[in-house]
């Protein structure tokens, strides 16, 4: 498995741009060169170069020629050999919101949390590849791709584009994702930094947090993903965090970001996420999509407040240096995009296929009605727009896939009018079930008739329905409730048939009340540009499921830190909190508090012993899974080694975890692994802890420290299935961030 996607990978990193010369001094490090052409450069120049439109605000007349329309540009400096940034998203491949450039469909990968749920860096790599690959052919130098946000509540309405609520998870995988991108030469943006949780307010609420359980959370994700990816640069976000704006924050831009981290890229602005022309001594250095803010704090502004020596020159030089470094580091000088490239549509069709089959969990399997008998003549399909393709997400990162979308319905009271349309990519499920399985006689109903639906399910071998939970950007959700008559439908249809099978396409965990009447539970999430194919493949049995959770299913909202969301009562915005926060503010400021602190997800479940629906971690594979022979070592490192054995007739892939406890504390994640075994096989699978992430973050000291005493190992396949256990005693230890 994980052989085929290596072999891409390494297929869509040889690309071959001619080197061309730029008119910095062509020699020297990244730094040299920047330092070089910065030395050449007008003050105008510079200011250039620290802010940009989005081009699909501009009337057509005045967008900048030669350059795609995306979400936005910064122009360059040609008489420098400076390159323009053409900006797109993202992290689900590249978008084209609105068709704005008519017609140009991109490879849809399933979301965030898909990729996520496979556990499998190789295939985040390829993914990100994949995209890089086609961004750059498509005239784009900077992927806005890299949301690492942490799944702190179920209803936030991005996690779907997120990797799930695990630090070392979600920073591993985009950490992958990212250098796959970037091995096209070109920009990828790690965001929306920082604890940019929710969508609720998003432009107005304030989020309290302490330093230690941010760095141990949501800043962890980002830390380990800029080490293992290297982004050029880092988008900060729209809320405030502990009062101050996320960019124009000092704390985490100069601090955390650069002192701590050592990040030397440049941090480009959420679009209208920009307060003030002093953002820039603050750590921005980019002011993107600048209508949306309505103030143009990095240009005319920013001329004045250097003018009035409320902004030193100094602060000019530095951001511009680093716009100009990334420049030079990523390749976008030397290689300059150019657009118009063949892409191969099949190849990637087949990466994003391979992670929608990677990502797709099995939740539920009793009596073995998954894979599908070959006696199972009989099959009703109902629901979910099965017959035309398969949902995704809305939003920024809404991708127009290859073969368009078969359905798109205007939404009204969900996100911003642009972002709210529900759109199904033509992959349909439907069509893929019956091509897999011409020997079997297969109807089906759209659902909006329970009985109906009911009644031809009562008849049949099998009925399978598709229930779904739509989700976009700028807009939580006020439950965990299936869209439209889901339940009310699946209760019917299993009442009906008890060979029922529920696959459900959504961005996030949802409640099932109908839940003990289902054998068969899929959780396909948004499964992208083959999502149909993939479904059916694991339906049929010609994949074998291997994806595992990486979000906790709440049994219901009451077990969760904020049984009610945070803002969900906030008063509507009104003309002087749109005079503040800009045109995007939809209420009244609030705080934001996360009782969890950092343990967010199945931390919060342990620590106070509560019992999901289901858990971080868990999926069901077709074979079945044995672990023996823990050996666990401690001392200086904590290094756990133990087997996995396929105890089964079908080869698969095991998602076995290490999980580590010590008192007085929450478990954490510490590894994983994903071997792919054959009936009968063995594998011994090796972890060794990241000290950060045993650690408690001492504020005080600056430093991670892991306290001497007794740590619990524990071994399983879910983050509440202990399958193998051990006790070790760790060195005291201190880390520099
Ligand atoms: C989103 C970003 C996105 C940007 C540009 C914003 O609304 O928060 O994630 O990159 O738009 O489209």
């Amino acid at each position: 498995m994980r052989r085929t996607v290596s072999a891409l990978t390494i297929a869509l990193f040889a690309s071959s741009a001619p080197a061309v010369a730029h008119d910095g001094t062509g020699s020297g490090s990244p730094d040299q060169q920047a330092a070089a052409t910065l030395a050449k450069m007008t003050l105008e120049e510079k200011i250039q170069l620290l802010h940009g439109p989005m081009p699909s605000l501009l009337p057509a007349a005045k967008r900048p020629q030669g350059v795609p329309i995306g979400a936005g540009v910064i122009m360059g400096v040609p008489r420098l050999g400076i390159p323009n940034l053409t900006e797109t998203d993202a992290s689900l491949g590249v978008s084209n919101l609105n068709d704005l450039r008519k017609g140009d469909v991109a490879t849809a990968m399933p979301s965030g949390m898909a990729v996520a749920a496979s556990w499998d860096p190789a295939l985040a790599l390829a993914g990100g590849a994949m995209i890089g690959n086609e961004a750059r052919a498509k005239g784009f130098n900077v992927m806005l791709v890299g949301g690492v946000n942490l799944v702190r509540d179920p209803r936030a309405g991005r996690n779907f584009e997120y990797l799930g609520e695990d630090p070392l998870l979600a920073g591993t995988l985009v950490g992958a994702q990212i250098a796959g991108v970037q091995s096209n030469k070109i920009v990828a943006t790690i965001k929306h930094f920082a604890v940019n949780d929710m969508e609720t307010g998003r432009n107005v609420h304030n989020v309290e947090m302490a330093e230690a359980p941010m760095r141990e959370s949501d800043l962890l994700a980002f830390e380990l993903g800029m080490e293992k990816g290297d982004p050029h640069a880092v988008m900060c976000g729209y809320n405030r965090v502990n009062g101050a704006y996320a960019c124009e924050n000092s704390f985490l831009l100069n601090d955390v970001l650069r002192r701590d981290w050592g990040f030397k890229g440049f941090v480009m602005s959420d679009w209208g996420a920009v307060h003030s022309s002093e953002a820039i001594v603050k750590g921005l250095d980019q002011q993107s999509g600048e209508q949306i803010d309505g103030r143009r704090w990095f240009s005319e502004l920013m001329t004045k407040a250097v003018a009035e020596g409320r902004v030193p020159e100094s602060a000019i030089d530095t951001s511009v240096r680093r716009i100009l470094r990334a420049m030079y580091a990523s390749g976008i000088a030397d290689r300059p995009v150019t657009g118009g490239e063949a892409i191969d549509y099949d190849a990637h069709g087949a990466v994003a296929q391979r992670a929608a089959e990677e990502g797709i969990v099995l939740l539920r399997n009793e009596g073995g009605v998954l894979p599908l008998a070959a006696t199972a003549r009989s099959i009703v399909v109902i629901g979910g727009h099965a017959n035309i393709g398969v949902l995704s997400g809305g939003g920024s990162s809404q991708v127009r896939p290859v073969g368009g979308f078969a359905l798109e319905q205007r939404q009204t009271g969900g996100g911003t009018a642009a972002f709210a349309k529900r759109s199904y990519g033509a992959s349909s499920p439907l069509a893929a079930i019956k091509a897999a399985r011409p020997d079997a006689q297969i109807s089906f109903f759209d659902g909006s008739d329970p009985a109906a639906a009911a009644a031809a399910a009562r008849s049949a071998d099998v009925a399978i329905v598709f229930a779904e939970k739509w989700a976009t950007e700028a807009a939580d959700h006020k439950d965990l409730a299936l869209d439209g008559n889901a339940d009310t439908l699946i209760d019917a249809v299993a009442r009906a048939n008890p060979h029922t099978v529920v696959v459900l396409e959504t961005g996030n965990p949802v409640a099932m009340p109908w839940h003990d009447q289902v054998p068969a539970i899929v959780a396909a999430w948004f499964p992208g540009q083959r999502g149909g194919e993939a479904i059916a493949r694991v339906l049929t049995g010609a994949v074998n499921p291997s994806g595992h959770l990486p979000v906790t299913f709440p049994a219901s909202v009451a077990q969760l830190p904020n049984p009610v969301l945070p803002g969900s009562d906030a008063a509507p915005a009104d003309a002087s909190t749109r005079a503040t926060y800009g045109l995007m503010a939809g209420t009244k400021p609030f705080s934001v508090t996360f009782p969890e602190g950092s343990d967010a997800g199945y931390r919060w479940f342990a620590a106070k012993a509560r019992t999901p629906l289901y858990p971080f971690g868990y999926g069901l594979s077709y074979t079945t899974f044995r672990y023996d022979a823990l050996k666990v070592s401690g001392g200086n490192a904590l290094t756990v080694r133990f087997t996995v054995t396929n105890m089964g007739k079908r080869a698969g892939a095991d998602v076995p975890q290490v999980y580590v406890t010590r008192p007085g504390k929450a478990k954490r994640l510490v590894g994983w692994d994903k071997p792919v075994l054959a009936p009968g096989e063995t594998r011994t699978v090796t972890v060794t802890a990241d000290p950060r992430v045993l650690a408690d973050f001492d504020v005080k000291a600056r430093r991670w420290f892991q306290p001497a005493g007794t740590y619990t190992v524990e071994v399983g396949g879910s983050a509440t299935d202990v399958k193998l256990k051990g006790v070790t005693r760790l060195a005291r230890k201190t880390v520099k961030p």
